[in-house]
């Protein structure tokens, strides 16, 4: 093992990452009197959250009519009766205060003519347990996570959380008796090694949207949390579960909000069919995202897809008007320009389902804290751990999230993390106890296994061949057959890794260790995916065997967990779903329609 001379760092809690989730976490616990460290790879107002644009969702009633129960059904029945009810119920009712609250940080969101916040409809969102669309979403024009993102970071400033930015973390720093003690960082900058110490650490590092080929995502979405949870022998849950969102653009991937249709926009095949009228006869386009998905591609298959290679399908904003569009959604106009060179004002845009968001991630409960379960207790908490936001599984979205439900768990799980640590930790600035050098060690040899790695294969090429992989054996239509392939080979490129070579080893803005780093974080959600996919068999929300067609709730209304060995070995276990909602009465399984 390299030596190194490691700065150490000790705080209350430390967050890492810097989206929505970490920074209203930070925030938090901050503005709680607790020493707060926030550390991101980026700098906080490029994280993901940015790119989020339709809109945050909170049943505020401005429009019309609402009511947080309502929101509650539509959640649950989303997440096709996979996502825990009791934290269902806390997001929805926190939902209204959380968007308040944002309002008085200063969030410029879109107003009505008197004032007040402007919600469009969005998928799976509607009035009366499902009778027809309603507008629920929170929108800034179509910049919503941009608006929340800066706002939340505006606040944090003013109150006394240090942010260590372009610090990469590599590992968690668990002591023998499990309980998480901290985190092992790289500055970026310097080359220099960091060892936060803290009562309590927050992962709150987002999806992994770039394990596939084609996603909405950034290049930054590496689901680092959840290859470190791995690594320190804690299991991942639901990560079978990846939605396709139904408007990338048509080559490049790029998101165009579904607020494009909450605000009017459709769909149509090659014939200028309006086809979600068959397949979600009420909601139809504003369907919920997986059923948009899978409509698309059985159009695409069955010969109905527009373009030369009929492989994609038109979205339609014409209609609706240069005002409207420039009004409401200024961001997506430019975006379509840019990224497939069509005037949206005049022509439909090409699309086509491209991934966008991990439902599973790293168990938690609704107050964050991490779950480790044991044989007797399926809830037990890891001391000292917590995550939040989209590299955690609360679970809030179950099998299919609701588009807006992500800006909303960011925020209200990010305050429910400080609200319980600030409970939890009475006294800010306790000492900590000394800590067992084989802890760092452990995280230091696997930064220098990859720092070292001196086989003949590039990163890059490797993370192609993942990449195409899931893109192809993992994708909206799953069979046993593609699916074992697919774990296969993602078992043969795993193992890969070992070959990877560096072409430099300096540890000074060496943008090749990043992406070997985070090429490892991918490969372990990569090989959790594809191996809790091929064992479920049913269909539930995002994911549709076509071997098995329909949802079997006397057998798999169960959450997967998933367990990695250090030679990418995946055990898959289970946990039940919790049925029981804090308040209110079960929302009981029934079928899915729309
Ligand atoms: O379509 C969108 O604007 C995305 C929102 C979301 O994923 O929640």
């Amino acid at each position: 093992m390299a030596a190194y001379d490691i700065i150490d760092h000790a705080y209350d809690v430390v967050v890492v990452g810097a989206g929505g989730g970490g920074l209203r976490a930070t925030l938090g616990m901050s503005v709680t009197g607790l020493k707060t460290a926030c550390i991101t790879k980026v700098f906080p107002t490029r994280s993901h959250t940015v790119a989020a644009q339709g809109g945050i969702g909170a049943a505020l009633g401005n429009m019309s009519e609402d009511n947080w129960i309502w929101h509650m059904f539509d959640t649950v029945k989303g997440s096709d009766w996979l996502g825990d009810q009791d934290a269902i119920e806390y997001m929805c009712r926190e939902a209204i205060p959380a968007v308040y609250e944002l309002e008085h940080f200063g969030v410029p969101f879109s107003r009505t003519t008197d004032g007040r916040i402007y919600q469009r409809p969005f998928g799976g969102h509607m009035r009366n347990f499902g009778e027809a669309p309603v507008q629920r979403a929170c929108a800034a024009a179509d910049r919503t996570g941009h608006a929340i993102l800066h706002t939340l970071y505006q606040q944090s400033l003013k109150h006394s959380a240090r942010f260590f930015i372009e610090y990469f973390a590599i590992d968690l720093l668990l002591d023998d008796s499990g309980v998480c003690r901290g985190v092992l960082a790289w500055n970026l900058a310097d080359g220099s090694l960091h060892r936060f110490r803290a009562h309590m650490t927050v992962l709150a590092t987002g999806g992994y949207g770039r394990a596939y080929f084609s996603c909405t995502s950034a290049h930054t979405c590496t689901g680092d949390g959840n290859g470190m949870v791995l690594r320190a022998g804690l299991p991942v849950q639901d990560h079978e579960f990846v939605q396709f969102h139904p408007t990338g653009i048509y080559g490049s991937g790029c998101l165009i909000t579904e607020g494009a249709r909450g605000e009017g926009g459709y769909l149509t095949n090659a014939a200028g069919e309006r086809f979600m009228e068959r397949y979600a006869p009420t909601a139809k386009d504003l369907a919920s995202r997986d059923v948009v998905s899978r409509a698309m591609t059985v159009e695409i298959r069955d010969g109905r897809g527009v373009g030369e290679q009929k492989d994609h399908i038109y979205l339609h904003l014409e209609h609706l008007g240069a005002d409207v569009l420039h009004q409401r959604l200024p961001g997506i106009t430019e975006t379509v320009r840019i990224f497939s060179g069509v005037d949206a004002t005049r022509t439909p845009c090409p699309v086509l389902p491209t991934v966008h968001y991990n439902m599973g991630g790293i168990p938690t409960n609704y107050h964050g804290e991490v779950i480790r379960p044991v044989s007797d207790d399926p809830d037990s908490v890891c001391h000292g751990l917590m995550a939040i936001g989209e590299c955690a599984c609360v679970s809030v979205h179950g099998a299919n999230r609701l588009g807006t439900n992500s800006l909303l768990d960011i925020v209200v799980f990010g305050r429910a993390a400080a609200l319980r640590t600030s409970k939890w930790l009475k006294k800010p600035g306790t000492g900590h106890e000394p800590l067992a050098s084989s802890v760092t060690d452990r995280a230091v040899a696997h930064f220098d296994r990859v720092r070292y790695a001196n086989g003949s294969i590039q990163t890059a090429v490797l993370r192609l061949q993942m990449q195409r992989t899931m893109q192809n054996d993992a994708a909206v239509f799953r069979t046993a057959q593609s699916l074992q392939a697919g774990c296969e080979k993602m078992a043969d490129i795993a193992k890969s890794t070992a070959d990877i070579g560096l072409k430099d080893r300096s540890m000074i803005w060496n943008s090749d260790l990043v992406e070997a780093l985070e090429l490892e974080n991918l490969m372990a959600c990569a090989v959790t995916t594809i191996k809790g996919a091929v064992a479920r068999n049913e269909s539930r929300g995002a994911h549709a065997r076509e071997d098995y067609p329909e949802r079997d709730d006397t057998n798999w209304m169960k959450h997967t967990l998933a367990w990695m060995d250090d030679k990418w070995r995946v055990t898959l276990g289970y946990r039940p779903v919790h049925l029981e909602p804090l308040t209110v009465e079960s929302i009981m399984p029934k079928v899915r329609v729309y």
